[in-house]
């Protein structure tokens, strides 16, 4: 554990995001932005992680009510340094990280570039194309930082300047404490504004120090809708990289999105359009066609996955072919050569090695064996209105197209069910059941006329 408390500041309304819920709980790549700060003040080892809630605190508090985290309320929102400030009662180590929590992609080792240096104040800054919104450092002709001023208080000289303040500082305790108690609201915004320990270390003759993060877009902060889609696509693209330089192949790193992890093996390769959430785990030589929704999903080597399918929960087996159009739900386990066509829904159901269901069928609560054919339109009828059964069909049994099977019922192995069946007792293995009316004929029928 490092001699080094973090402070994140999570308390601020998000006036320009322009919606109910706290800034830092909108999401990046499918988590709260302030869930990837988390992270990075988690990497350090800190002694402890202090977070400044506020507006809609209780929303915070709820989603990390299982973690380690000390909260603190900031009651009103008057600036970032009075958030601070709320927080020092918790600080026990010789110095202090201070996080912002709408500043999500923060690199652990920038911020590990930022907790090295040695000097009283360190500030990590970044020299950007488009400086507007941020707060600027400003140099004295030496080259020294000795103040920060916000674009509110900044005159059109000072607002040329690329060089901003990411918001993320690193303080000798006991000096972070002094500052804070000197603080002023005279500004444009009538804010307490931690940037200003800049200028009273500079005044004091200590030293200050700067750091650069490691990546470009690390410093983006967030403050309006269009900066978090703007750093959701480069988030995603960076991931897409990542998989691609693992030897995937993406047909268009900027069409992928990857909302958790994604293990892949050799030879994996996916279209565009594709979503991933949660663990998503693909093995060797699967392919993923395009416009395909995965969620906490293990495919196993050489299974193909076509278009618009829609998997979760699920475990793919290896040589499988699923889609175009498929819904794969929550409990679905399937072994070798099992194919599952277009308009298919399985849930909780286990299809064993080469058991096909190719078109237009609803299997749910079933145990599948192997070389089971289901034919176009069956539905397993697993619920009576209050509870659900569950449907075996055994080894190499056939289920005719539009056939109702009513659960619980077992088909025995061998089977045939002919088609446009409705099937509500077991059938015993190796025969034929059927269970529709005779074909009759009328001649000379006659449609009723108006
Ligand atoms: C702040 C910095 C600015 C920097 C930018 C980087 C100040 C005065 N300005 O501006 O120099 O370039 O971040 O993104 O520090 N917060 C609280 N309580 C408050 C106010 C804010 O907890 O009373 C939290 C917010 O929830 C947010 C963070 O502090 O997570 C930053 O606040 P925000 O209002 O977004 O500051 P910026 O205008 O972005
Ligand atoms: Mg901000």
């Amino acid at each position: 554990m490092k001699n080094i408390d973090v402070i994140i500041l999570a308390a601020g309304k998000g006036t320009r995001m322009k919606s109910k819920q706290p800034k830092v709980m909108h999401k990046l790549a499918g988590r709260p932005l302030l869930d990837h700060v988390v992270d990075t003040a988690k990497s350090l080892a800190p002694k402890n992680i202090i977070v400044v809630v506020g507006h809609e605190e209780e929303t915070i508090r709820d989603y990390y009510k299982e973690s380690s985290l000390t909260f603190v309320s900031q009651k009103e929102q008057l600036g970032t340094g009075h958030a601070v400030a709320q927080a020092t009662q918790h600080l026990t180590s010789s110095r202090t990280l201070i996080l912002l929590g709408d500043v999500p992609c923060i690199h652990p080792d920038s911020v590990k570039n930022l907790t090295e240096c040695t000097s009283d104040v360190a500030v990590l800054t970044q020299t950007v194309v488009n400086p507007k919104g941020y707060g600027r450092i400003v140099r004295n002709n030496d080259g020294y930082p000795y103040k920060i001023v916000e674009e509110k208080d900044a005159d059109q000289e000072k607002r040329l300047i690329g060089e901003i303040n990411t918001g993320i500082f690193c303080v000798d305790t006991t000096l972070l404490k002094k500052f804070l108690k000197e603080l002023s609201n005279n500004n444009a915004n009538e804010e307490y504004y931690l940037t200003d320990i800049v200028e009273f270390a500079s005044n004091a003759n200590l030293k200050i120090d700067t750091a650069e993060p490691i990546r470009k877009y690390e410093a983006t902060g967030i403050n309006n809708k269009r900066q978090l889609a703007e750093l959701e696509r480069t988030h995603q693209l960076e991931s897409a990289h990542r998989l691609m330089d693992s030897g995937v192949t993406i047909s268009d790193p900027r069409r992928i999105d990857i909302r958790g992890v994604v293990v892949c093996d050799a030879d994996v390769s996916i279209d565009v359009g594709c979503i991933f959430e949660g663990n998503v785990s693909l093995g060797k030589n699967v392919s993923i066609e395009s416009n395909v929704i995965i969620r906490n999903t293990v495919i196993k080597d050489n299974s193909t996955i076509r278009a618009f399918s829609h998997i979760e929960g699920a475990i793919i087996g290896s040589q499988n072919e699923i889609g175009p159009y498929a819904r794969i739900r929550p409990g679905t386990e399937s072994k070798t050569l099992v194919k599952v066509g277009n308009f298919v829904e399985v849930k909780a159901t286990t299809l064993d090695t080469g058991a096909k269901a190719n078109h237009l069928s609803y299997i749910g609560d079933a145990t599948i064996g192997s070389s089971v054919n289901v034919g176009a339109g069956t539905i397993t009828c697993n619920y009576d209105g209050a509870n659900k059964h569950r449907t075996i069909i055994e080894d190499n049994v056939f289920i005719g197209s539009d056939t109702q099977l009513i659960a619980p019922v077992t088909i025995g192995a061998g089977s045939t069910i002919a088609a446009g069946s409705t099937i509500t007792k077991d059938v015993p293995p190796d025969g034929l059941a059927l269970s529709r009316t005779k074909q009759t004929f009328i001649s000379g029928w006659k449609r009723p006329k108006k």
